[in-house]
């Protein structure tokens, strides 16, 4: 079955008759995995109501670009972070011209232009409409922005003629949706990510850890699946499910994540560290639950584990290995540090001075720090990220 597990779906609704259908989608969407927020525009509503589509898809819809309780909440720019595709179906005539003119007229058009998400419409309108040239230029317009069209069908049309301009049926365009994000690009190639944090133990009901949730970890397994890899993730304990086709390995602490990672390494062409390794653990782990005494004290003695991103790097052949620096100061130059002394590829830099972003958050901002030079990458949702990155990296690979 076609698949959009986690992807978050922006549906824009404009004002066409076949907005009837976008009900339908919204479930449609839902049941290949995808969360769905809708944006309606006033003719839309004509057609159908936001509360339909509020039922549907469990979410607030919203309608207006000024309307200070969405701007409080999900206002247009979050819904512009929040999405990994923008899909509009219907998409009129009207809108299509307003798009390829980069209004921002409305709260879809600014999402449209805020966003770093990927844009789709599915057109629906008269036949006469569809062929009219002012159409076909704004649509070459948008072909050359890389906004992707979904049909449209061709068939009896709401007035009576015949030809093109039928919006495509809601499985099509959740197929046409899925395909987006499958790209092939590491296809034939091996990837090996670790993700979460570790867990060191200090008896056995006791543990040192950290708040790192797997989220981008994770969102880059499923992005490296996505574009065909063979995938394996070594994850430290999270919440998260596996995302499909990818092999998880599931460890606990950082000794056990060094093992298992240079054994999924082998003939691996590229390897991303994402997990937030445990620098040190305790010396000893005590065999019964360690018991209070009258001291007002502990001292802990502990000793470094592995850097495994680090022992990764020093293997020959050598994987294109990344690893992530999260830093509250200093951010360039710790990663610069980083990228020599463990001998990376690459060091993906965020600062986690800002809780927006990072550390168990769904956005993340980031800094590309290689031998020559350095690349920013303004804030997205950690899966529009990933899906970027591992486009990235597989351009360096195949270069490599
Ligand atoms: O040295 P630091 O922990 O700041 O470096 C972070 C990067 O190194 C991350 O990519 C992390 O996954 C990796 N790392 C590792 N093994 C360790 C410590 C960090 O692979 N023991």
């Amino acid at each position: 079955m076609t698949s959009l597990a986690n992807k978050q779906i922006l549906l824009g609704v404009t004002g066409g008759i076949a907005a009837y259908k976008s009900a339908d989608l919204v479930r449609r969407l839902q049941d290949a995995g995808a969360s769905v927020q809708v944006v309606m525009t006033p003719a839309a509503q004509e057609f159908i109501t936001p509360l339909t589509m509020q039922a549907l898809s469990g979410n607030p819809v919203h309608t207006q670009l000024l309307d200070p309780e969405a701007e409080a909440g999900m206002g247009h720019i979050q819904l512009a972070r929040w999405a990994d595709l923008v899909l509009i179906a219907p998409a009129t005539a009207d809108f299509i011209a307003r798009l390829s003119q980069g209004m921002g007229n409305d709260l879809l058009t600014s999402i449209c232009l805020a966003t770093a998400a990927p844009i789709a419409i599915a057109p629906a309108m008269n036949q006469g409409m569809w062929h009219n040239q002012a159409t076909q230029t704004n649509l070459e317009t948008l072909s050359k922005r890389k906004v992707s069209v979904f049909g449209p069908a061709d068939g009896i049309q709401a007035c009576g003629d015949i030809g093109a301009g039928r919006m495509l049926e809601p499985l099509q365009l959740v197929d046409a949706a899925a395909s987006l994000f499958a790209s092939g690009s590491l296809a034939g190639k091996k990837v090996v990510i670790t993700a979460g944090p570790t867990r060191e133990a200090l008896d056995p009901v006791r543990y040192l850890s950290n708040y790192s949730s797997g989220k981008m970890g994770y969102a880059l397994a499923q992005a490296a699946a996505e574009a065909g890899a063979e995938t394996i993730l070594i994850s430290g304990p999270t919440q998260l499910p596996a995302p499909a086709r990818v092999k998880r390995i599931e460890v606990i602490s950082a000794e056990e994540m060094h093992r298992a990672s240079l054994h999924a390494a082998q003939g691996c062409d590229l390897f991303i560290a994402a997990a937030a390794v445990a620098d040190y653990r305790p010396a000893q782990i005590a065999a019964q639950k360690m018991k209070k005494d009258n001291s007002d004290t502990l001292t802990l003695a502990l000793v470094k584990n592995p850097d495994i991103v680090a022992s990764i790097a020093s293997l020959n052949p050598k994987p294109f290995t990344v690893g992530f620096a999260a830093e509250s100061e200093n951010l360039l130059e710790y990663a610069r540090v980083k990228l020599a002394r463990k001998n990376l590829d690459m060091v993906v830099a965020n600062n986690i001075s800002d809780s927006t972003i990072g550390f168990n958050s769904d956005d993340n901002a980031v800094t590309l720090v290689e031998q020559n030079g350095a690349t920013d990458i303004s804030q997205r949702s950690k899966q529009q990220l990933a899906r970027e990155l591992i486009a990235l990296f597989a351009q360096k690979i195949t270069v490599q």
